[in-house]
Order: C-alpha cells, then structure tokens, then sequence
C-alpha cells in the first residue's frame, strides 16, 4: 500500500482532547524506560522532544530522571497549551519548557545533548526534513531514540490494528490512528532515509507489529 498523507500538525480542538484524553501509559513510559536504558550519559543533559504533542513523555521523563532539562517542540498552539498545562500541575515546569514552533523551523542557540520523538514522523511530509533537523540541532555523539508507527500491508490490517489496539475509544481518535497507520513508513522507507542521509550507523528495529524503532548516536 502506498503511503496516505495526513495533516501535518494536529491543532483541531476536538482532536487533541480526544489524543491527550487518552491512556498511552504503556507506550509512553516503555518509550522513556528505553531511552533511560539506552544511555547513560543522560546526568544533566538537555533533552530535545520534537512534537511532544501534549508533553506526556516530556513529564514522565523529568520524573523517572531527576537532573534532566527537557524542552518539548510542537507546531500545535492547543497541544502545547494542554502541556504547560500538565507540566505546572505535575510541577516540573522548572525542568521541562515548551516551544511552539514547526520543527523545521528551529535554531537553537546551541546543539542538544539529546534528541527523542514519539509518533511524529509520520506527520511529516518529507521525513528527511525530520533527519536533517535531529542532525543539525543535536550534539555530536548525541544519542537519539525515534518511535514511529509501522505503514500496515493494506487498509484492512490498518482497521484490525485500530479495531484492536483502540476498541472503546471515541470515534475521532480511532479516525485518527488509522490514518496514521496509512501516513506511516515501512522499515525499509526508514532505513533509506536514514542513508541518504548518512545516518546508517543508527539502528533501525521493529519491536511489535505496528512500531519502528531508531536509536543510537549520531556522528
Ligand atoms: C501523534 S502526536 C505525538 C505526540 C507525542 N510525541 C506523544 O507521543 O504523545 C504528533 C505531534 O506532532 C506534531 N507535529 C506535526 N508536525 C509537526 C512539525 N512539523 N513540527 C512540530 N510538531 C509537529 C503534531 O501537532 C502532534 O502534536
């Protein structure tokens, strides 16, 4: 099945109560206990989180390590209100900042130490703009972790996927997630980005049947 464009950036009202309302505790805090696990240089480090969306692995990351500094880039004004929302109230916004902004756009004053992404990519409409960016904002020898949807064979394996992974949530986030699955990549599409760009040292995994993997350091 050829890739299915969806929009870019997730700024409906109704979508993104209906993405921040719902429980991705699971895949959230597994994608931040891998990071944490991967790397052992994180003491201190400032830790770049493109589309954070509604800061969910944001906060959860200033809680699991202690001297983090976190800034969360998202293109949606109603995703970053929810998380300097949620950041005061979980009482990290001391830690954890947000920046309003696509992230292609981004300059900073001075490269990261680390960069993490969960579910952005397949928003984006050329995904090397993604690469490009995790190269130049971050530090050599930075560590990365990227987790993204995995494009299904046809668009009734993308409905079993929703059927099954999203029974019982309301009807605009299961619209949504299907067609995520239908804007996502396979894993040869990411490893070929990941070439042109000459990232290959990064590792590329499949760790279920719906998500890829990207981790490592990049030189
Ligand atoms: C599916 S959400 C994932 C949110 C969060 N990372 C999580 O795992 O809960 C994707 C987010 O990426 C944002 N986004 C899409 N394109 C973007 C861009 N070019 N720059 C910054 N954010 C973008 C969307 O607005 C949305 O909030």
């Amino acid at each position: 099945m050829e890739r299915v464009l969806e929009p870019e950036v997730m700024d409906d009202p109704e979508q993104v109560l209906a993405y921040a309302g719902a429980d991705f505790e699971q895949e959230n805090q597994g994608f931040v206990d891998q990071f944490c696990g991967l790397y052992d240089d994180l003491e201190g480090a400032h830790i770049l989180d493109l589309g954070c969306g509604p800061g969910d692995i944001p906060i959860r990351l200033a809680r699991r390590h202690p001297t983090c500094r976190i800034t969360g880039i998202d293109a949606s004004q109603p995703m970053i209100a929810y998380a300097e929302h949620a950041v005061k109230k979980a009482g990290f916004h001391d830690r954890v900042q947000f920046l309003c902004h696509r992230f292609q756009d981004v300059s900073l004053s001075s490269p990261v130490d680390a960069i993490i992404s969960n579910s952005l990519v397949h928003h984006v409409p050329n995904p090397l703009q993604f690469w490009y960016s995790v190269k130049t904002l971050l530090k050599s020898g930075g560590p990365v972790l990227v987790m993204d949807l995995l494009r299904p064979d046809n668009p009734e394996a993308a409905q079993a996927i929703v059927d099954e992974q999203a029974a019982g949530e309301p009807e605009r986030l299961r619209q949504d997630f299907y067609h995520s699955l239908l804007a996502a990549f396979t894993e040869d599409e990411v490893a070929s980005h990941l070439a042109k760009l000459n990232l290959s040292r990064l590792m590329v995994d499949v760790p279920d049947d719906r998500h890829w993997i990207v981790y490592g350091r990049v030189y």
